[in-house]
């Protein structure tokens, strides 16, 4: 058993669960009365503009519907009521990559939201449940335009700013987006990096649906203008009225679509409910980072993904928060850049992935004792298992041995938080994601639904439905039902599994134990194998490839590929055909799916029946021994080969 560790219970004193026997309460009464459990919090947390009846609809499981009669609508809960009680409160603190700043309060947010929203309606003619995608740095504009969204009922899909025009073309042409908001550019690491050619580019094929793109100016560079396409956000938003009413919203509309990676096929378009998610949005604000009135909260995630979404944007301003939103990278111009950020803000909660966390202890141990830290409370990890070693250093040294670590697992399907420590309840331990939320019934099982035993590994199930679920995949029920309800049950009905495996140790914490199917998880962002499979196959050269993951010191993992050439003979270089396939990549999906490193192999492990063996071919790349049968392989002979190949390269 793995030591507790013990934060200043002092910090949280009016923590909304203060003990664990105040936790283990709610799970009763949520066990006990699963539909009054989540019916009190949804009559208390949301203004709705007509409240519903009816709690939970299972009829058309798993399609669940929550709170299917109510009226809300989600800017309004995040925005506009905010106005009686906290108008000059600040919401948004921004920050640019050169240090330059601006803050918008709850009122000039409303004005803003609403400026933007009457301009998608008045000059793009965007109504309810018409597809908005943003491709945007991370600016001020890019939480306003995904309000805006939501005001007038549109359904937005954010395009994480690191896709290429390919990536950013197939999400386009799947929601048939009719408008794409974007930005020239932006700033990392003191320079100019660019959006809109990207934009430009994806429009050159396939995207009829889109009539117009709005361009909002950031880093001022030269951009081309195409006359009748694209429109100034800063010239057409001066003319705006401030005031907008909020479009009455059923709790089940579409609040938003983000695309993610599965184990197979195209990514995949995660549809977002509005009453529910934002319901849960903001209980895990309150639960999870215990927010308070005076808190300053800092995720550093970008809001092309679900952790931008769900806390950046939805859920501290749902909760009357204010939350810094950053656009540059944590280790310019020094690794002590957020240290400095959380001295000068003083931070109260500090959100952040492994993969930056290993970063900025590697490149900066020492940084954070330069700096006065003492208002942070609560720190957060998300993404990936993160390891002893990093949680330690994030706990003694960010912390200081006084802050809660909450190591919160969840997913772009699961719209917020399922699994993690309650900073004023839960003792920690390193790299454990401890216990599920009160009304989340997270639990490892066997795929008949029998729980693993106490130590061994099974698959990460949620065995009831929870409002912030996914809704559908846009355009693909059937792969949704697929995807998620198709390999575990319960007595006897299908259940929603993660694609994770998880363990229980005889305390009952729960640890992650990563993916049981073909998705890598790198810097805490999934990448489907399938998708760089198909990358790589447009090479000229390539017969046949398969990716995997292999672990990476500071993204956790990276991607490696097994590559089989049409034509070896003809391969002077190697590293010449590692660059090309790396080329595509980057322009198919983006940078951020790159392979670390290649192996060409005279063939790929594959059974008789042809399917590629690639548990086989992850252990290769980590160097453990074959413990699978080999003799079932098309020709055994060739896992040794492969061997040899990838021994030259550890
Ligand atoms: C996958 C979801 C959730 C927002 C960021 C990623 C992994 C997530 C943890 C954690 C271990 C974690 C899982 C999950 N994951 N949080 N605390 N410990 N693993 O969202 O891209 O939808 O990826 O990230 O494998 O399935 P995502």
């Amino acid at each position: 058993m793995s030591e507790l560790y013990y934060p200043n219970k002092e910090l949280f004193k009016d923590a909304a669960i203060k003990s664990m026997d105040e936790y283990w309460d709610l799970v009763k009464q949520a066990e006990e009365d699963y539909e009054g459990f989540w019916a009190k919090y949804a009559k208390e947390k949301i203004d709705w503009f007509k409240p519903f009846t009816k709690v939970l609809n299972e009829e058309n499981a798993p399609f669940y519907k929550w709170f299917e009669d109510g009226e809300l609508n989600v800017a309004y809960q995040c925005v506009d009521r905010h106005l009686a009680t906290r108008k000059n409160k600040a919401a948004i603190l921004f920050e640019g990559d050169n240090g330059d700043q601006q803050t918008l309060t709850y009122r000039e947010l409303y004005y803003e939201v609403n400026r933007t929203a009457n301009m998608f309606k008045n000059e793009f003619g965007i109504k309810k449940g018409d597809r908005v995608v943003l491709y945007m740095p991370m600016i001020p504009e890019a939480a306003i335009s995904m309000l805006a969204c939501a005001k007038i009922g549109a359904i937005h899909s954010v395009v994480f700013g690191g896709f290429s025009a390919e990536a950013l073309r197939d999400r386009i042409i799947d929601a048939e987006a009719k408008l794409v908001v974007t930005a020239d550019g932006a700033f990392r690491k003191g320079k100019p990096y660019m959006l809109k050619p990207v934009v430009d580019k994806a429009l050159e094929e396939g995207c009829e649906c889109v009539e117009a793109v709005c361009v909002v100016e950031r880093n001022g560079e030269e951009i081309t203008w195409v006359a009748g396409r694209d429109y100034a956000y800063n010239e057409l938003i001066k003319s705006q009225p401030v005031t907008c009413e909020p479009e009455v919203m059923n709790a089940e509309d579409p609040l938003f679509l983000l695309y993610t990676s599965g184990s197979t096929g195209k990514p995949k378009g995660v549809q977002h409910s509005s009453a529910g998610y934002i319901l849960w949005a903001q209980m895990t604000m309150e639960w999870v980072f215990d927010i308070k009135e005076n808190d300053t909260y800092w995720c550093t995630a970008d809001v092309g993904w679900i952790t931008g979404h769900t806390y950046i944007v939805y859920g501290p301003l749902a909760a009357g928060a204010t939350t810094v939103m950053f656009e540059g990278v944590p280790t310019f111009p020094d690794a002590g850049r957020c240290w400095r950020m959380v001295e000068e803000y003083q931070i109260n909660q500090f959100y952040t992935a492994p993969t930056a966390i290993r970063l900025l202890h590697k490149t900066g141990a020492d940084e954070p004792s330069k700096y006065d830290l003492s208002s942070l409370r609560v720190l957060g990890t998300v993404g990936e298992p993160i390891d002893p070693a990093a949680w330690k250093w994030y706990y003694e040294e960010v912390g200081g041995g006084r802050c809660s670590i909450v190591d919160t697992y969840w997913q772009t399907e699961t719209g917020g938080h399922m699994i993690s420590p309650l900073p004023g309840a839960t003792p920690i331990k390193p790299g454990c994601a401890t216990f599920p939320l009160p009304g989340i019934f997270a639990e490892i099982i066997e795929e008949d639904g029998t729980p693993t035993p106490v130590g061994e590994k099974g698959f990460m199930c949620i065995t009831k439905p929870w409002p912030s679920m996914i809704r559908t995949i846009w355009g693909d029920p059937d792969r949704f039902v697929k995807s998620y309800f198709g390999d575990c049950k319960k007595d006897g009905k299908p259940v929603y599994f993660t694609g994770d495996g998880a363990m229980k140790d005889e305390d009952g914490y729960i640890t992650i134990t990563g993916r049981t199917d073909d998705v890598i998880n790198v810097s805490g962002h999934r990448m489907g194998t399938a998708e760089v499979e198909a990358a790589i196959k447009k090479h000229d050269n390539v017969a046949a490839v398969a990716v995997v993951g292999k672990p990476h010191d500071i993204k956790g993992e990276g991607i490696f590929a097994y590559v089989v050439l049409k034509d070896d003979e003809g391969v002077a270089d190697e590293l010449e055909t590692m660059k090309e396939i790396n080329a595509i990549i980057k322009s198919e999906i983006g940078a951020i799916a790159l392979c670390d490193d290649m192996a060409f192999v005279p063939d790929l492990p594959k059974t008789r029946s042809g399917k590629i063996m690639r548990r086989i071919l992850r252990s290769l790349v980590k160097g453990e021994k074959i413990t699978q049968d080999t003799s079932t392989l098309e020709d055994p002979s060739i896992v040794t080969k492969i061997e040899e190949i990838v021994q030259c390269k550890c």
